[in-house]
C-alpha cells in the first residue's frame, strides 16, 4: 500500500544502499522538490550529504534568505551558499531564445556543482570519501514533460532533465522521480518539514530566467522581482496562496507600449500576471481572481515599479498555454 511513510522507508533503504560510505551533494532550489529531495537524503545519509545552494541571481526576493534560514533550521544539513549571479548574467547576455536560456542555466547549474564538488573534497580532506553523487527533485511530470517518460515528445527541456550537459560527472539519485506534487508535499511533511516550504507554490530552476521574455539583464531582473514581489504580498494578504496553484509573474522586455502617468507620456513594459488552478502541472486552468484583487496588485505594480506601465493578465489554459511562458 502507497503510505507516505512507506516511499520514505523505501528511498531511505535505497538511498543507503546506493550511496555507502560515499558523500552526495545536493542542489537546493528554494523550491518544495529539492527541499523534500535533500530532507530525504539527509534523513538517508546524514552528514555525507552537503546541500549547495546557487544563488543564479535570477531568485525572487527573499528566496536566499529563506533557504538559508528556514531549511538549515528545519533540518540540520550542511549548506554551502555560491553567489554565481555573475557568472550566469554573463552566460545568459544577448540570449533571448527559452530552449537556450533553459540549457544554459541547466549547464551552469552542473558547473557550479563540480566546483562545489572539488570545495567540498578539499574541505573533506585526504581521508574524505568521494563525491559521487548528485540528488535532484525530479518529479514524474518533470520526467514525461522533457520526453523521458513513455515516448512523449520534448515540450520544455526542464533544467534538471533534459538540459544536462553530456560530460556529466555525477550519478544521480532522484527520490522523488516516480510522484506528484501532492504526494511529494505529504512527504515532506512526513519527514517534518515546516509548513512554509512544504506548502511553497512551484518555482522553477531556471528561475525568473525563464520570465523574462527576451534577454535577461541585472536591471530587468531587479524590475521583476519588484512586480513579483508585489503580486506575491497580496496574493497571500488576500489569503489567496492555497486557492492558486502557482503565479507567474512575467516581464515582456522586448514589447513596449506607450501609456500615461501624472500628465506624461510613458513607453514601458508589460507585466503578466498568470494565476493558475492545477493539480499536478501537466494540465492547468487559469485562476478566476477576484476583481479587487487584480485591482490592487495593477494599481501598485504600476505605482511601483519603474518602467512598467501596464499589468495583463493571462486567460489560457494549460493546454494550449504551458504554464511558464520559456
Ligand atoms: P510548464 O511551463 O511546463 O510548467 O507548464 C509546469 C510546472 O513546472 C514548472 N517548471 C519547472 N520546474 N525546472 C523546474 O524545476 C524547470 O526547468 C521548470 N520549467 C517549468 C513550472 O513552474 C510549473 O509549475
Amino acid at each position: 500500500t502507497w503510505t507516505t511513510h512507506n516511499v520514505v522507508e523505501e528511498q531511505v533503504a535505497a538511498i543507503r544502499a546506493q550511496v555507502g560510505t560515499k558523500r552526495a551533494i545536493c542542489g537546493l532550489s528554494g523550491g518544495v522538490d529539492s527541499a523534500v529531495a535533500a530532507a530525504l537524503v539527509a534523513r538517508a545519509i546524514g552528514d555525507q550529504l552537503t546541500c549547495v545552494y546557487v544563488d543564479h541571481g535570477l531568485m525572487r526576493k527573499g528566496e536566499t534568505e529563506q533557504v538559508e534560514k528556514d531549511f538549515v533550521a528545519a533540518t540540520g544539513v550542511k549548506l554551502k551558499v555560491v553567489d554565481a549571479e555573475e557568472r550566469f548574467l554573463t552566460a545568459l547576455a544577448g540570449v533571448t531564445d527559452p530552449e537556450e536560456k533553459r540549457k544554459i542555466i541547466g549547464r551552469e547549474f552542473i558547473r557550479v556543482f563540480e566546483q562545489a564538488q572539488l570545495e567540498i573534497i578539499a574541505e573533506a580532506g585526504a581521508t574524505g570519501e568521494p563525491v559521487e553523487f548528485l540528488v535532484q527533485g525530479t518529479l514524474y511530470p518533470d520526467v514525461v514533460e522533457s520526453g523521458g517518460g513513455s515516448g512523449t515528445a520534448n515540450i520544455k527541456s526542464h533544467h534538471n532533465v533534459g538540459g544536462l550537459p553530456e560530460d556529466l560527472e555525477f550519478k544521480l539519485i532522484e527520490p522523488l522521480r516516480k510522484l506528484f506534487k501532492d504526494e511529494v508535499r505529504m512527504v515532506g511533511q512526513e519527514l517534518g518539514l515546516p509548513e512554509e516550504i512544504v506548502q511553497r507554490q512551484p518555482f522553477p530552476g531556471p528561475g525568473l530566467g525563464i520570465r523574462i521574455v527576451g534577454e535577461v539583464t541585472k536591471d530587468r531582473l531587479d524590475l521583476l522581482r519588484e512586480a513579483d514581489a508585489i503580486a506575491r504580498a497580496e496574493l497571500t494578504a488576500a489569503g489567496l496562496d492555497r486557492e492558486i496553484w502557482q503565479c507567474p509573474v512575467v516581464l515582456l522586455a522586448d514589447v513596449r507600449s506607450v501609456g500615461v502617468q501624472g500628465d506624461g507620456r510613458t513607453y514601458g513594459h508589460p507585466i503578466v500576471l498568470r494565476p493558475v488552478s492545477s493539480e499536478d502541472a501537466m494540465t492547468a486552468d487559469w485562476s478566476r481572481l477576484p476583481y479587487e484583487v487584480l485591482e490592487k496588485i495593477s494599481t501598485r505594480i504600476t505605482n511601483e515599479v519603474r518602467d512598467v506601465n501596464r499589468v495583463v493578465v493571462d486567460v489560457t489554459s494549460k493546454p494550449p498555454g504551458t504554464i511558464e511562458w520559456e
